[in-house]
């Protein structure tokens, strides 16, 4: 059985966040942020806004473009790394949301490869028979779990939400996956309390341990090495090589992060799939983010082969070469 994307879709808050109001509070500059990142803007949601909120408007967009109903779905996996809350998962609650009565529902925590475990998951998942028409959602409120007071981190991450619906295509789909973890990396990139660990308490908030934590330049140079294995891994399982690829789908971290893997992959600048300079890094937001962006440009064809490939807190990492069936 051929498994394939049918329809994606991505939400954004509206209020965008831009290296200069950065620049009123913390001690950065739009110049540096730029250089160091390629990032210029960030979108933020309001107060009251959760990821569950964000996931479940642009689940609906890609339920619609799959030509489903929301009865169709009979699987939901949510890859947040901001969730709701602890329990119950936010995939339930998106479920809820959107009046999936017919679906099973689970998170999955990947860090920012969680879009990529995600579909890798529900195209097993359907594969099997077990299910037919599964929803994988990348939704992302970073900005609650983000430090304010640090430069180092808060000028790097911004919240949004994209999904895929993926179900049986008669030609294409996904061709190869490949998913790594090393846990041996788990404090390079982390948010330390608030489970059993470090319990939340008095002390845990005054030392703002509820917030992203990152040594960034050692998920810098992790970043660049995984992203030029992953790529060629699952080339190699595919059976092709980098020529038949039209697309490279990145995780968006940081254009240095891009520009660095791809110059050792010596694949087509112009074949690279980049939005992070609007939108920052949207954890397992950014990946279904720039695809549903570049379907909606027009710029991935039926028989286009692609491949999508994400890294992130775990560690861990991923990717799918996918050909597109629609
Ligand atoms: N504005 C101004 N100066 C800053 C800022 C800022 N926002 N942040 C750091 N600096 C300073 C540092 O304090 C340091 O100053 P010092 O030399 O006086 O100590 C200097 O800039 C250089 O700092 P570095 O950390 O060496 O800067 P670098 O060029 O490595 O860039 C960055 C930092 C952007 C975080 C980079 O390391 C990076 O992108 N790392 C990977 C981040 C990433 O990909 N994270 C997510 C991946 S997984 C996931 O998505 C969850």
């Amino acid at each position: 059985m051929r498994v394939g994307i049918i329809g994606t879709g991505s939400y954004l808050p509206d209020s965008i966040l831009s290296n200069f109001d950065l620049e009123k509070i913390v001690n950065t500059s739009n110049e540096w942020i730029v250089e160091r990142t390629g990032i210029s803007y960030r979108r933020k949601a309001d107060d009251d806004v959760c990821s569950s909120d964000l996931g479940a408007e642009a689940a609906k967009i890609a339920i619609g473009r799959a030509g489903l109903s929301f009865e169709d779905i009979d699987l939901i996996i949510s890859a947040s790394s901001s969730p709701d809350k602890f329990f119950p998962s936010t995939a339930c609650i998106i479920q809820s949301k959107i009046g999936a009565k017919n679906a099973a529902a689970f998170d999955l925590q990947a860090g920012c490869s969680g879009f990529i475990y995600g579909v890798t998951t529900a195209a097993q998942c359907i594969a099997t028979g077990q299910f037919r028409n599964a929803l994988v959602v990348g939704a992302e409120v970073l900005s609650k779990f983000t430090d304010w007071e640090d430069r180092n981190t808060c000028v790097l991450f911004g919240d949004g939400a994209g999904a895929a619906v993926l179900g049986q295509v008669e030609s294409g789909g996904v061709l190869a996956s490949i998913l790594g973890a090393d846990g041996g990396g788990a404090d390079l990139l982390e948010l330390p309390a608030g489970g059993t660990k470090e319990p939340a308490s008095f002390e845990t908030v005054k030392n703002h341990r509820h917030y992203i934590k990152m040594n960034g330049n050692e998920v810098f140079k992790f970043a660049v090495k995984i992203l030029e294995d992953s790529v060629k891994k699952v080339v190699a399982k595919a059976d092709l090589t980098l020529e038949d690829i039209n697309y490279i789908i990145p995780h968006q971290a940081n254009i240095r992060i891009i520009d660095a893997a791809v110059k050792r992959l010596k694949f087509p600048r112009e074949q690279v799939i980049v939005n992070l300079d609007k939108y920052g890094n949207m954890s397992s937001a950014s990946i279904p983010v720039a695809l549903d962006e570049a379907l909606n440009a027009g710029r991935i064809q039926k028989g286009d082969k692609i491949v999508m490939v994400g890294f992130g807190a775990g560690l861990t990492w991923g990717a799918n070469l996918i050909e597109w069936s629609l």
